[in-house]
């Protein structure tokens, strides 16, 4: 291993997000080329528009490490690593933790996740770091994230502070043709377009948030408003499926380029309904593909049967509480709840 020099951290901002990235890829292909897998795709759109989104809500729990530069005369600081965590009405969730390969194994990966975890500058032997064990008056009563089945170090990483894996996370990816697997609503329930509800006078957009709070307390404990403006804006269509006229039972998101989720219940019967509702009412561009909890277990069927396949290994969401909110829930992705 080559000698890393000292290791400096800071907050980072949205300009760190190209060199974030370009760890974020070295880090994954390194362990995935280990296992025989493919390099990541070229295409980094979607993730830098998440990641900026995240930086955006919460800026306190972005942080970079730096060493100096390795490719630069000068030795200007290049982007070692980087840890980004986003709180929501009482859930920690974190999104990335990624170190170059050469350095990881030497706590730099522990020290950033101090950092994401407590919002703040946490140099050893300075204040104690809010988790699972203590949250220290930080109001946070959740803390979790999704990590990948094949990496040991990250899962006993987070394991060790509390939060264990304990759920598989599944990408079934591809098209449906057995449709009846995925429903049509029964006449007695309707699917309304969040852009109809919200476009429905002065006061839409606030009853449309309304509605959806209180699909996401009842479905998964908490709020996240600021995650749906944003899927809206990245141009996801949600659908309110509601008894006619009455109230709302759920909601799914699908977008033109596939990606389907998040989908909440109030049942979990309703999920394969939910899944038809989004599937049909966007006009996809060639494959679905959804991340399934393993406890949603009527969606897992009803993708399976439908068609669509399990993608590579499953994900794990490692969580602090032994109870998880993903039986009636399909989160956007691994990276965000
Ligand atoms: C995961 C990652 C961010 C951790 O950063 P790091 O700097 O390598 O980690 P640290 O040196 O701070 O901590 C390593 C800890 O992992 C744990 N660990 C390592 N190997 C382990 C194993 N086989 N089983 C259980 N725990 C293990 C130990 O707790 C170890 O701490 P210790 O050395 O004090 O015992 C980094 O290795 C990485 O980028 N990996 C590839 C990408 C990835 O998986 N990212 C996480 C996505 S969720």
């Amino acid at each position: 291993m080559r000698s890393a020099g000292p290791i400096a951290y800071r907050q980072g901002c949205l300009a760190d997000v190209p060199a974030c990235l370009a760890v974020w890829r070295e880090a994954v292909d390194d362990y995935q080329g280990r296992l025989n897998e493919p390099p990541l795709p070229e295409e980094v759109g979607p993730i830098r528009r998440h990641l900026a989104h995240m930086i955006t809500t919460d800026p306190d729990r972005f942080w970079v490490a730096e060493v100096p530069g390795r490719d630069t005369a000068d030795g200007t600081p290049r982007v070692a690593g980087f840890a980004l965590a986003t709180v929501r009405d009482g859930l920690w969730y974190l999104a990335m933790l990624f170190v170059l390969p050469e350095l990881q194994g030497r706590g730099v990966g522990a020290a950033l996740l101090d950092r994401a975890q407590a919002g703040r500058d946490a140099p050893p032997g300075g204040p104690a770091v809010p988790g699972p064990d203590d949250p220290l008056g930080s109001g946070i009563r959740t803390w979790g994230m999704a990590t990948d089945t094949a990496q040991p170090i990250s899962n006993g990483l987070y394991a060790r502070r509390g939060m264990v894996p304990r759920l598989p996370i599944w990408r079934l990816a591809g098209e449906p043709h057995r449709w009846g697997a995925v429903p049509t609503l029964p006449a007695s329930l309707e699917a309304v377009a969040f852009d109809a509800i919200a476009a429905n006078g002065r006061d839409g957009p606030r009853r449309l948030a309304g509605i959806v709070d209180e699909i996401d307390r009842e479905a998964i404990g908490i709020t996240h408003q600021a995650d749906h403006e944003y899927l809206r804006r990245d141009g996801r269509a949600g659908f309110l499926v509601r008894e006619r006229g009455g109230r709302g039972l759920g909601y799914a998101y699908g977008s033109p380029v596939g990606r389907v989720g998040p989908v909440a219940a109030i049942e979990p019967d309703l999920l394969p309904a939910l899944l038809g509702v989004a599937i049909r009412q966007t006009p996809i561009l060639g494959t679905v593909g959804v991340w399934v909890p393993s406890s949603a277990d009527a969606a897992v069927r009803a993708l399976l049967d439908a068609g669509l396949r399990f993608d590579r290994f499953p994900g794990l969401i490692c969580w602090s509480r032994p109870e998880l909110p993903f039986a009636r829930y399909l989160p956007i992705n691994l990276a965000m709840v």
